[in-house]
């Protein structure tokens, strides 16, 4: 197959991981014999540097003409201290999703059986936890209508039914391929757009009768996924509540650093883990390359390329069990590798292994 990839590696530790990432995706390439083209492009505090804008124009092209763009992280602390800034990096992001038509965020969630002690939660309690948020991506607070005065501000927290009716077709179509088991999380008692949401989903539900669709206010799923994570199975959001449930749902597996994520839509589909640019890390080598490489296997994935994702998978799998491990998941006593060093490790093992 040829693949023609965006590489937006981004700020902070962000072209570190991105490395690896593109060094499992050459790999299983040469393995497979894909032919796979990598074209990268400036994002976030890194484009607003060099062009005054977080998503220019040019790299806005080099997406729309890839078959799918790989993306690491932005986001600089000069920005984060400064709320006067006019320009931010996290808006170079809202704008490739928006660009990009990106409306299905899929996070999933896991636990990996060497890492069950990382998590904060109790071992008996998150073994075997695998669930997947399908998180709303473009609509909602994050581009509702705003005002940002001096005495007043708001965001407004819109849906329409066309933007509810497809992000609950998505997770439908997941939860057909999974459990069958479907948790529409909103807060219903109190907003309107979440009434929307369940009205929707409460008419598309007989049309998915084999799938079991239950409802649940946000505060209950936050305290839910960490009583019971073994509950769900795909939750279906929308756009902040997905980002703040998302982030709870990394310390069921332990570590920001191993959750990878797609975003697809109407435009080129984008790969990128969950977590952030994590700026007091950069360029010291120890960030956790794992949530990237991973989100390289979702990439393979996408393209129905499934055994190359499951090498990557393994691959991954081997580093953990031979404790070729970043400090955030490393045992107490064990030797702590370097993001490049885990990156070739896998890389390596990707060219050993069937
Ligand atoms: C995420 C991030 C972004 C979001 C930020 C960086 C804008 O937290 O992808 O979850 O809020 O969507
Ligand atoms: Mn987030």
């Amino acid at each position: 197959m040829k693949l023609n990839i965006a590489v937006l590696p981004g700020d902070g530790i962000g072209p570190e991981i991105s490395r690896q990432g593109v060094a499992a995706l050459r790999a299983v390439a040469h393995k497979f014999g894909h032919a796979l083209t990598f074209r990268e492009a400036l994002c976030g505090a890194a484009a607003i540097d060099a062009t005054g804008d977080p998503f220019p124009e040019e790299t806005f092209r080099t997406c729309r003409e890839a078959d799918a763009v790989f993306f690491s992280a932005v986001g600089d602390p000069k920005y984060d201290h400064n709320p006067a800034a006019r320009v931010r990096p996290e808006q170079g992001l809202l704008a490739m999703r928006k660009k990009l038509g990106l409306y299905a965020n899929i996070r999933p969630v896991r636990t990996f059986e060497c890492l069950v002690h990382r998590s904060p939660l109790k071992d008996e309690l998150v073994r075997g936890a695998d669930f997947v948020c399908i998180r709303e991506l473009t609509g909602g607070m994050y581009f509702g209508e705003k005002k940002e005065g001096e005495d007043e501000a708001y965001d407004t927290n819109r849906y329409t039914r066309h933007e509810v009716e497809r992000i609950l077709r998505v997770a439908y179509d997941y939860a057909r391929r999974r459990r069958r088991h479907l948790t529409v999380v909103d807060k219903a008692n109190v907003l309107a757009s979440s009434r929307l949401w369940r009205r929707v989903a409460q008419q598309l539900a007989p049309e998915y009768a084999d799938v079991e669709t239950d409802f649940m206010y946000v505060d209950n799923a936050a305290m839910r996924m960490i009583q019971d994570p073994r509950f769900f199975d795909v939750i279906v959001t929308e756009n902040t509540f997905g980002d703040i449930l998302t982030d709870e749902g990394s310390c069921i597996s332990g570590s920001m650093g191993l959750l990878p994520s797609a975003s697809t839509g109407s435009g080129t589909p984008l790969f990128e883990p969950i977590h952030g640019s994590w700026p007091e890390a950069a360029g010291k080598n120890i960030a956790n390359p794992l949530a990237q490489i991973l989100s390289a296997a979702m990439l393979l994935e996408h393209f129905g390329l499934t055994a190359e994702g499951d090498l990557i998978r393994r691959a991954v799998d081997a580093s953990l069990a031979s404790g070729v491990r970043t400090p955030d998941i490393q045992t107490p006593g064990g030797q702590a590798y370097g993001t490049e060093e885990v990156g070739q490790w896998i890389a390596d093992w990707i060219a050993a292994n069937d």
